[in-house]
């Protein structure tokens, strides 16, 4: 043990000579992003400057100057671009000097080698635009980043394309697709670091891979990969648990060790293990909790005001280097929701709101946390400017708009319109999305059943599955409540119709290779089903444009409806909530954009945020798809309202 000690604290030493050591002596680059008044401490117009971090003793030294970094977390991917100036002015208004992002692999390159970085997706212009607020950032390139997201923002078509690889590993395919993947991404950040002349000043490598590894192979080659691109024109880090276990194993040399705590920890003495691990250096909370996500069916999680502000004030009084997870949370639009899977194999996935009961609330508006937080930064920062006090948006209520049935998803119509047509299998093992390459959305096999009614067992599905006899809906298997049998009254030659949810992929833990559809055998009575299956995907990529009338009554099952909302004449556009009460579970389209999953007899949320920008004024239509997979329980209506419910009803 005293061995292993002496082992580490030389190893980070070595981190400390190294970071001491960095000094730029690139040729000088003179800033095109920010004025000097907006951000005094990025370079100047007039006078070309070298910018240069280093770490002195315990302090980031900027330019010569001591930083005290006061940080707060907004992903770019949850909120529109249209938003991002918004809340990064707020956040600066309240007395932060630092924006941090995740960046996240699969909203940029969602498919293999189909990059985007345009529009909501232009993480440049996210960082140009934290600049121009006067604030530095903390970039957070993962490979692997957490976040609640969807397989932890890893891409899903690497699970299909290398069946066995062996994620946040050594694996050569993976880390050779880390390798390709940031290479394209440096080509948008490299100009953007404090080096350079950008706002970027402390890059992450990987996160918290301490609670998941300790193979110090791994972490140089991901260390090795970012260092390539990043150079010495900011500063490398990583962040993990508090104990002494997860800092050793999440650590590599030459990069700074930071913790992540919340409001439990007692600033005086969580820093202890770290100061084991490494004697001196900037001491750093990387992810300060003032609020927590929630999963489906919980009860709307959160942190109160009153140990923020401690926690907050004893930081600051210690001058520890802090970052807010999240300062701004935003939503997990589309199908970017991830989940959390335990030792105990319990399933459960996040809700699509991450308003995360952060200090701005998923619309961007400031809550008494915000204007509490501002007032600690301010007794500090003589920079926080007391007039600017951001208040809360308006917000639209548009009431009622009537939904029609549009189509069956099962039906002829449906299945032409929305389905892909995969090719038949055999046998006993069906392919997951994974390897027909379809991301999310659902999945439906089918299947003729032989024997005369039967017990139907699925051990492993992945994640909820419709089950359908002869088109009419007979029950439910689900990985949440691990419901794995069905009891089924079939003839001789029924049709099995399996329509499978994917519900988000687990992004931490042990569990994370969540490969999606029907995992194992499918069985009847006993004997496993292993004659011809049809397969049937639905990608529910672009939903636009479908036609049909669905005059049946509403009976159970996967079903289109199309409704059209006019704004009052003569206004614009509010941020405004769609209140899905009545409604079964499945997915909500505003004019093309997908608002994300809805599950309001799970709860806790029952509104889906609906950005202003995303509608049109009027005369203008704004169209109004919902796809319910389940069944409603009241009248065919929604409603637009000016508040959010993310707490059930009440
Ligand atoms: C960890 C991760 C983050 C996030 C938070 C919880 O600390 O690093 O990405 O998942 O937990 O919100």
């Amino acid at each position: 043990m005293c061995v292993l000690k002496v082992l580490f604290v030389a190893l980070a030493s070595v981190f400390i000579i190294s970071a001491t050591s960095i000094r730029f002596d690139s040729a000088p680059v003179v800033s095109k992003l920010a004025s000097a008044n907006h951000a005094p401490s990025l370079s100047s117009h007039s006078a070309p400057q070298i910018n240069n971090i280093s770490i002195a003793e315990d302090e980031f030294i900027l330019n010569g100057k001591p930083l005290h970094i006061k940080s707060g977390s907004l992903h770019y991917f949850r909120v529109p671009a249209e938003y991002w100036a918004d809340r990064l002015r707020k956040f600066k208004a309240a007395g932060l000097n630092t924006v941090s992002t995740y960046v996240e692999w699969s909203y940029h390159e969602p498919e293999e080698r189909q990059y985007s970085f345009s529009g909501d997706r232009d993480v440049a212009q996210f960082v140009r635009a934290a600049a121009k607020e006067g604030l530095y950032v903390l970039l957070r390139p993962g490979p692997y980043i957490c976040a609640e997201r969807d397989l932890g923002g890893l891409p899903y078509w690497l699970l299909g394309k290398y069946p066995n690889i062996k994620l946040r590993s050594a694996d050569e395919d993976f880390v050779e697709e880390t390798r390709i993947w940031m290479a394209k991404l440096f080509e948008h950040m490299s100009p953007l670091l404090f080096g350079n002349g950008g706002p970027i000043i402390l890059v992450q490598v990987e996160n918290e891979y301490g609670v998941y590894g300790s193979d110090m192979v791994y972490k140089e080659q991901i260390r090795d990969i970012i260092s390539e691109h990043v150079g010495a024109k900011a500063l490398l880090y990583t962040a993990d648990f508090v104990d002494f276990d997860s800092i050793r194993n999440g650590a590599v040399p030459g990069a700074l060790a930071t913790i992540n705590f919340g409001t439990n920890s007692n600033v005086q003495t969580v820093f202890e293990p770290l100061r084991q691990y490494m004697p001196e250096g900037p001491l750093m909370n990387s992810e300060f909790y003032p609020g927590w996500f929630t999963h489906w069916t919980e009860s709307a999680q959160g942190q109160e005001i009153a140990p923020v502000i401690r926690t907050l004030t004893d930081m600051m009084n210690n001058k520890i280097n802090f970052n807010f997870y999240v300062f701004f949370g935003g939503t997990n639009f589309e199908f970017t929701a991830g989940a959390n899977d335990d030792s105990l194999q319990k399933y459960l996935p996040d809700i699509t709101s991450y308003d995360y009961d952060a200090p701005l609330t998923e619309a961007g508006d400031p809550t008494l946390k915000y204007y509490a937080i501002k007032d600690v930064l301010g007794q500090f920062n003589s920079d926080v400017n007391e007039d600017q006090i951001p208040t809360e948006s308006p917000k639209g209520n548009y009431g009622n708009v009537v939904l029609r049935r549009k189509v069956s998803l099962l039906s002829p119509e449906g299945r032409s319109q929305l389905g892909k047509k995969y090719s038949d299998v055999t046998g006993s093992t069906l392919p997951t999305f994974e390897e027909l390459r379809q991301r999310a959305g659902l999945m439906l096999y089918e299947t003729t059943i032989h024997d005369t009614n039967g017990i139907l067992e699925i051990k492993m599905p992945r994640d909820r599955i419709y089950v359908f006899v002869d088109e009419v809906y007979a029950g439910l298997i689900s990985r949440m409540t691990n419901k794995h049998s069905l009891s089924l009254e079939t003839k001789p030659d029924s049709v099995l119709s399996l329509l499978v949810e994917n519900q988000g992929r687990v992004n931490f833990g042990q569990y994370l290779h969540d490969y999606k559809g029907i995992l194992g055998t499918v069985e009847f009575n006993g004997k496993s089903l292993s004659g011809k299956w049809s397969v049937t995907g639905y990608p529910l990529e672009q939903i636009d444009n479908i036609s049909g009338t669905d005059l049946q009554n509403s009976d159970y099952g996967p079903v289109l409806y199309e409704g059209e909302l006019i704004l009052p004449e003569g206004q614009q556009p509010l941020d405004t909530f769609l209140d899905t009460g009545g409604w079964g579970k499945g997915y909500i389209w505003v004019n093309g954009h997908n608002l994300g999953r809805y599950w309001p007899s799970a709860g806790p949320q029952i509104t889906m945020y609906v950005p202003g920008v995303w509608l049109h004024a009027a005369p203008s239509q704004n169209k109004i798809i919902l796809l319910e997979l389940e069944q409603p329980l009241g009248d065919l209506t929604i409603d637009f309202i000016n508040y959010p419910k993310l707490a059930g009803e009440n």
